[in-house]
């Protein structure tokens, strides 16, 4: 019989509460005969207080051993800033490969957007996952004084820039528009963006039937709020898709919506799926947080590992939902109503 061996980062603030909902929706959506396994981690902010850790080694090699890996979210104004986010978020991000950050954007009926009456809008990013400026490369001297010089440098490399343009062109292949968009900043970041750019157009070479396009990131955010349906897969650097992806969740129904993926294609190491958004230590404990976010992940979780009709029956649930969504309704509300929907 099939088994998912899950492990479950809950995380800070909300984290704990939209990642039960989740739960519930998987343990709904799931067939009756696979078993699902899961394995708690007590990760976070509340841990580095108690005992200094943010990720131990021993738990590294204990996360190894899973299917794929849910977190809720990470982070508190107690902790100072970049702690949990380099010793945690992007430590498994790095250590786990996940060099693609999947991060798709739909325009669900009834849902809040300053877009409001718009064409259909149905894009996903890859963001690139373990590169750029997120690799830490950079230095500070005279730190503190009125001299102070710092650098953060981006790191690009052919080997992997070309894995992810790839994965984004075979995704851009398998969707009905097939039409992928490269965005960068070419005209001033020359050196990593003339890589970008020739990787693009050689792998594409490969590909005859997927439509090509090029957007320097500034023009991109325009045409992110002017005219969101021009796109359908967008491929960049992990900086730039980290904002452009606020942005798409903006004009997409917000934060409480947006989904993501990191995920190792490979296989080597378990992905991990999180909502976009972060712990909201204002709304934890009130019921406000919206669930939908870290459901949808659970939906990229599903086809991720082959549950492409579960993953489809959450994802049309949620489109129902939000069709008839009542805005007084808790976290758990939302949990239980998509959980019955899933369910059948
Ligand atoms: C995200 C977050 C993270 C990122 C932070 C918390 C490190 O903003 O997942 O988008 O920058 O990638
Ligand atoms: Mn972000």
């Amino acid at each position: 019989s099939r088994s998912i061996r899950l492990a479950v980062i809950p995380g800070d603030g909300i984290g704990q509460e939209v990642v039960a909902q989740g739960l519930k929706v998987l343990g709904a959506a799931l067939p009756q005969d696979v078993k699902l396994e899961t394995k708690n981690y007590d990760l976070g902010a509340r841990r580095w207080h108690a005992t200094g850790e943010t990720l131990t080694d021993a738990e590294l090699e204990s996360l190894k051993d899973h299917d794929a890996i849910l977190l809720g979210a990470i982070g508190d104004p107690s902790v100072p800033s970049g702690v949990l986010e380099r010793g945690l978020l992007l430590k498994l991000r790095f250590a786990f490969d996940h060099y693609v950050n999947l991060r798709p954007s739909k325009l669900f009926p009834n849902t809040a957007t300053p877009l409001a009456g718009r064409p259909d809008i149905d894009f996903v990013v890859v963001r690139e996952g373990t590169e750029g400026p997120y690799v830490g490369n950079g230095g500070s001297l005279r730190t503190g004084t009125p001299a102070e010089v710092a650098t953060e440098v981006s790191l690009n490399t052919a080997y992997g820039v070309e894995r992810v343009v790839r994965d984004a062109y075979e995704r851009a292949n398998s969707r009905p528009r097939k039409k992928l968009t490269l965005v960068h900043k070419n005209n001033v970041l020359v050196h990593a963006g003339h890589l970008w750019k020739n990787i693009f157009d050689k792998v594409g070479a490969e590909y005859p039937d997927v439509t090509t396009d090029y957007l320097h990131v500034d023009a991109a955010t325009i045409f992110f709020v002017t005219q969101p349906e021009r796109f359908d897969v967008i491929v960049t650097d992990n900086l730039f898709g980290d904002i452009l992806t606020d942005l798409a969740a903006a004009v997409t129904g917000g934060i409480g919506l947006a989904a993501s993926g990191n995920i190792n294609p490979s296989g080597a190491f378990p992905s991990m799926f999180e909502p976009v958004h972060g712990s909201a230590p204002d709304i934890a404990g009130t019921g406000k947080a919206d669930p939908t976010a870290t459901i949808l992940s659970v939906a990229l979780l599903l086809q991720h590992l082959g549950y492409a009709d579960e993953a489809a029956r959450i994802e049309a649930a949620v489109a129902e939902d939000l069709a008839e969504r009542d805005a007084a309704r808790t976290t758990d509300e939302i949990g239980d109503a998509l959980a019955a929907r899933v369910s059948g």
